[in-house]
């Protein structure tokens, strides 16, 4: 549209004479906001920005794949894709406080970023996805540390002595997804739903370990494929599984099993401050409970969740 190719064409100009010939860095999460960030001030500053991509470990299969293959080839982007998974689960081990887990990932977010930044060289500005909403409502996710200069804590710029550069400031999500599709981001990128920080860590209750993020993303892809499957991927504002840190009575042949229960959570939202859960159809339910329970090896009960938020929270943890 004509407004969002002005406001490309003034934000574009504004970030050019700001930055001058300085470095800029960008941290990918795979997410719409900072895909969005390092697509338009890539096209006003080109190589003098670099972006950094920290796998954590706790993604869902194929999560950030899509997005950073389409910056290193389509639009040769650099950027710096590290894993750090053994990192991570790691930090991880043992932990079952919730915000004891935020408080990890994120100080290992930090501690990760800063040592690949400092292989850049000397950087001045850090980009960053700041919308509308967080400028006006502070959000504060219950103790991760946070990137946003908006938080309490320290995040990145003050610790890195970084200026920021927000050019989504002024925008509400449905804009930042119009203008995604404007810089010509793929549409899958654009209809991504909302993926929290610390990732598959807060949803699975008690300890994190590989094997059950391994009983997780299993089950989290059958939840991704039936709602996408169905139609009802863009009409919810999350769904995703969650694992819980019991196991239950089952039968199977004529043995008796004992073992996990994933929970199905779907919620509709405009700005995820409130949310309701999802009247997803009893066929799709179905659908997605006996497909987990056969496929997933280690799961004999889905459970689907029926809490609003609030007092319900949209995550688990
Ligand atoms: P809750 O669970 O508080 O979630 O209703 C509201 C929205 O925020 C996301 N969320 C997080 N995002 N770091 C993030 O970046 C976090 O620690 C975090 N906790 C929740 C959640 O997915 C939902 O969209």
């Amino acid at each position: 549209s004509w407004t969002m190719h002005s406001f490309i064409e003034s934000t574009v100009a504004a970030i050019t004479a700001k930055v001058g010939d300085s470095r800029v860095i960008c941290a990918l999460s795979g997410g719409v906001d900072s895909s969005v960030v390092a697509a338009i001030v890539h096209r006003a500053i080109g190589d003098q920005l670099t972006c950094i991509y920290v796998n954590n470990g706790l993604m869902r299969t194929g999560e950030s794949e899509a997005i950073l293959r389409f910056f290193k080839e389509t639009s040769k982007l650099n950027v710096i894709d590290v894993d750090a998974t053994d990192y991570f689960l790691g930090q991880l081990q043992g932990v079952v406080d919730p915000e004891i887990k935020r408080k990890r990932i994120g100080l290992g977010f930090i501690k990760i970023f800063e040592e690949e930044a400092g292989k850049i060289g000397e950087v001045r500005y850090l980009a960053q996805g700041t919308l509308y909403p967080d400028v006006i409502e502070s959000v504060s996710y219950r103790g991760e540390a946070p990137i946003k200069s908006h938080h309490n804590v320290g995040g990145l710029p003050e610790i890195m002595k970084l200026e920021l550069i927000e050019p989504l400031r002024e925008l509400f999500k449905d804009e930042v997804r119009e203008l995604g599709l404007e810089l010509g981001l793929p549409e899958e990128a654009i209809y991504r739903q909302p993926f929290p920080g610390p990732g598959l860590g807060i949803r699975i209750m008690g300890e994190v370990t590989a094997e059950r993020l391994r009983v997780l993303r299993q089950s989290d892809v059958i939840v991704l494929e039936e709602m996408k499957k169905s139609g009802w991927y863009r009409q919810v504002w999350q769904s995703f599984a969650v694992l819980l840190p019991i196991q239950t009575v089952g039968v199977m042949g004529d043995g008796r099993t004992y073992e996990n229960v994933i929970a199905l959570r779907a919620v509709d939202s405009r700005d995820a401050m409130t949310a309701d859960w999802s009247k997803l159809p009893y066929e799709l339910l179905g659908t997605i409970s006996s497909r987990i329970i056969n496929e997933v090896r280690g799961v004999n009960r889905v459970v689907y969740d029926i809490s609003s938020k609030p007092p319900a929270t949209i995550e688990w943890e």
